[in-house]
């Protein structure tokens, strides 16, 4: 079994939860951590036993010895980022959102695809069990057409003026930070929409601090998405279809839970609690994919990032979501 090589770039607190899930990993060897500051960097690869620890990115990037790096930096960075180590010939895991927008996102991927370098976009949802088995139990056809999503991602978060959450120049806002999984949902599950329209509310740094989503579909169908740093209404999605509803939500310690409620019958609920909060998933994903020869995933393709990508730059137009700068 080949053994790669992983380097972190932007130890902050996403880096740590997915290094716990790297370490679950036989074919995984925690090779190397880059940060802007080469304390921070010696701290994280002594915590979680790095070999190497570099005081900036482009040390790490040209380190010829790592085969794949995990970037975890705001949003606003993934494009820099992502083309550092693709242009030093790494295979990138790229956290959400994969970029500001889908200009930024196309020229990743063209790059990945000009230097035949595998990259993915971090989205964690569709490695978890209960997003499979409800895309296995609408595949199977018994719920009937699926008609309308509802999917929600908020929790309260307190007003920072330099938090990432809310500092617009970081890419700051509910859609690209939470509001983006519900978008994931409606793409999963429904695809991609004819409209979308959208309202948000406004942090006093400008940044989108909650929104609400509609997308229609040609044939009738239709999905509503909220986000929010506000308010406690959760991590769910109810999905209604013709013959009954399913629901899965997730807790804060990614913890699932899917209730399945055919038209007269007793619900059935099942939970599920993958180890490494479930990130190993998509670290098994990677290196199964550069096993294989192939530059991007089945299961998360360049194809469905751009979908997405597409769809956030349609949302932010439709609720006048703007950074500023960024040719967006
Ligand atoms: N998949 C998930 O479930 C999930 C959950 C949470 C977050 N995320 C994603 O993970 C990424 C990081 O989020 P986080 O919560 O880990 O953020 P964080 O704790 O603030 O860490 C971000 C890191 O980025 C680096 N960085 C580089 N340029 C920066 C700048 N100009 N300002 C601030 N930091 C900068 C910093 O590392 P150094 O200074 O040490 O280099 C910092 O530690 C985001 O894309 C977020 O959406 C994903």
């Amino acid at each position: 079994m080949k053994k790669y090589k992983w380097g972190i770039l932007a130890p902050g607190k996403m880096a740590a939860k997915f290094t716990r899930g790297l370490k679950l990993l036989e074919n995984v060897e925690l090779y190397a951590v880059g940060s802007r500051d080469p304390e921070r960097s010696r701290q994280f690869a002594s915590d979680f036993g790095f070999k190497k620890s570099y005081g900036s990115y482009e040390e790490l990037a040209e380190d010829e010895a790592i085969d794949i790096i995990y970037i975890a930096s705001p949003h606003s960075h993934h494009f820099e980022h992502t083309m550092l180590c693709l242009k030093n010939k790494k295979a990138v895991l790229c956290e959400k959102a994969f970029a500001l927008n889908s200009s930024e996102a196309e020229e990743m991927i063209a790059e990945s695809i000009r230097r035949g370098v595998f990259l993915m976009d971090a989205l964690w949802p569709p490695f978890q069990p209960a997003y499979k088995k409800t895309m296995e139990i609408l595949k199977a056809g018994t719920a009937g057409k699926l008609i309308h999503l509802d999917a929600r991602f908020s929790f309260q978060a307190p007003f920072n003026a330099d938090d990432r959450k809310f500092n617009i120049s970081l890419g700051g806002g509910s859609l690209l930070d939470i509001g983006i999984y519900p978008v994931i949902d409606a793409l999963y599950f429904m695809g991609i929409p004819d409209e979308v329209m959208a309202k948000a509310l406004f942090s006093e740094t400008g940044s989108e601090e909650s929104i609400s989503i509609i997308f229609g579909y040609n044939d009738g169908r239709m999905a509503t998405l909220y986000s929010s740093f506000r308010t406690l209404a959760g991590i769910g999605c109810d999905l209604f279809c013709e013959n009954g509803n399913l629901f899965f939500s997730r807790e804060r310690d990614m913890s699932q839970k899917l209730v399945v409620a055919m038209n007269g019958e007793e619900p059935k609920k099942q939970s599920y609690l993958p180890e490494g909060m479930g990130y190993h998933f998509e670290a098994m994903e990677v290196m199964k994919c550069i096993d294989e020869g192939k530059i991007q995933s089945d299961v998360v393709p360049h194809s469905f990032t751009m979908g997405l990508m597409n769809t956030l730059d349609r949302i932010r137009q439709s609720a006048g979501i703007i950074f500023p700068g960024r040719n967006s």
